[in-house]
Formats: structure tokens, sequence, C-alpha cells
């Protein structure tokens, strides 16, 4: 860890130039051969303290109300569309997190607006970090409210993957951790397992160990 400054809020017109970065570094990744860009608006990066009522105390159009607060992911999430096509853009959303500081005083209010608002977007997918809030509540308030392809992360094996698939409440599962220690994780899927089981010690720590050296079958 670091010692960093603390964070001011932005100038109302300093928005615009932020929003501006995220879509030069959408062409730029484009244009370096990604097939696409997921922005993240979730583990308490700049677009969640967008979202977040205790980190958004904003008097300005992005802060304030429900739409306002959405308000920086919106605009942000068409000016890349702009430059990439919404088929090539997704988003990442965390529900209900705590992390990184960031406490919603109404998530369900929050992201139920958000995924209303995102479908006009047209967006590739959105993605869900679901383990926040109780009983699936993330997804099954996507699902209610929002119309395009859902993937859900967090804490899933192949087993609760297919049950989240099987029950609907899902088009996808992203895998984090089991992939990270199981580079042949879709072979390993095929044959149900065995899996290796991750080193969380090497977890954040800089260097090759615990990123490109487990084993395959
Ligand atoms: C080593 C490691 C690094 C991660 N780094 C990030 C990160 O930089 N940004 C992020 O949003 N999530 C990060 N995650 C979280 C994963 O994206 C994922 O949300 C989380 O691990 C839960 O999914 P899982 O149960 O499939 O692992 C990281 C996870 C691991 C294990």
């Amino acid at each position: 860890m670091q010692d960093f400054p603390t964070p001011r809020e932005l100038k109302t017109e300093e928005i615009s130039l932020v929003i501006e970065e995220y879509k030069q570094a959408t062409k730029n990744a484009l244009d370096s051969g990604f097939d696409g860009v997921e922005f993240h608006a979730a583990s308490g990066y700049l677009p969640m303290q967008f979202l977040s009522s205790n980190s958004n105390l904003r008097t300005d159009q992005y802060g304030g109300s429900v739409a306002n607060r959405l308000r920086f992911v919106i605009e942000a999430l068409e000016a890349m569309s702009s430059v990439a096509g919404a088929d090539k853009i997704g988003v990442r959303i965390w529900p209900g997190t705590e992390f990184n500081d960031m406490h919603d005083a109404n998530p369900v209010e929050t992201y139920t607006e958000l995924t209303k608002a995102l479908n006009s977007l047209q967006l590739a997918y959105l993605h869900i970090v679901g383990f926040s809030l109780p009983d699936n509540l993330a997804y099954k308030l996507a699902r209610e409210h929002y119309h395009g392809i859902i993937m859900a992360n967090g804490g899933f094996n192949f087993e609760t993957g297919q049950a989240m698939l099987n029950a609907g409440l899902a088009d996808m599962i992203s895998y984090a951790t089991l992939y990270l220690a199981n580079p042949d994780l879709v072979e390993r899927f095929k044959r149900n397992g065995p899996y290796n089981q991750a080193d969380t010690s090497t977890f954040y720590t800089p260097g090759a160990k615990g990123y490109i050296d487990y084993p395959t079958l």
C-alpha cells in the first residue's frame, strides 16, 4: 500500500473530460485488437462512487436523486458505445457491496433504476457480482427490469453456475478464482474435475507466482 491523496469531488465541468477519457480508452482498446470493453461500475471505483449514496454528495445534475446518481454511468456508456458500437460494450455492477467503503442507503432502488435505464443502451451484457444482496436478489431484480444478457459472478462452481442458468437467473457465468487456479477450466468442467485449489496467499501480489503457474490436467 502506498500513501495517496484524499480524493476531491470533480468539478461539474471536469466530468465531460473524464467521460471523454473513457471514450478514448475504449477506442485505444479496440485499436489494440480487443473485441470489446467492460465498463467497471463496481468495487468502489469512480463510476460506483457516482452511483452510491454515501460517496456521491454532489448537488449538481450528477448527484442527489437516483436519476442524477446514474447519470455519469449512463453518459460514459453512451460515449463508449458511440465509438465502439453498444454491442462491444459491457458493464459490471456490484449491488449492495460495502467494498472500498461503498454504501448505498437503498441499493434495491438504485440498481432497479440503473438496470431499467441500461435497457435503451442495448449493451452486449450486464455483468453482476451478486453475492452482496441475499437470495439472488441482485439477479432477480435485473431479470425483472433488464431485458438484455445477464452475466453472473461471485462464488460459482460448475454446479452452482449451471443451477443459475437452469433457474433462468443468468445467461452466462463468469469465473475468477476457479479460472485463475485452473487454466484449463473448460476441459475440467467437461471432465467433471478435478480442480486445483487457489492459493489465496498469492492474490494481489506482484510477479508470476499464483497467476500463470497452476498446472493443467
Ligand atoms: C487475484 C484476484 C484479483 C482480482 N482483481 C480484481 C480487480 O482488479 N477488479 C475487480 O473488479 N475484481 C477483481 N477480482 C474479483 C473477481 O473479478 C470476482 O468478482 C471475484 O473473485 C468473485 O468471483 P469468483 O468467485 O468466481 O472468484 C479479483 C479476484 C482475484 C481472485
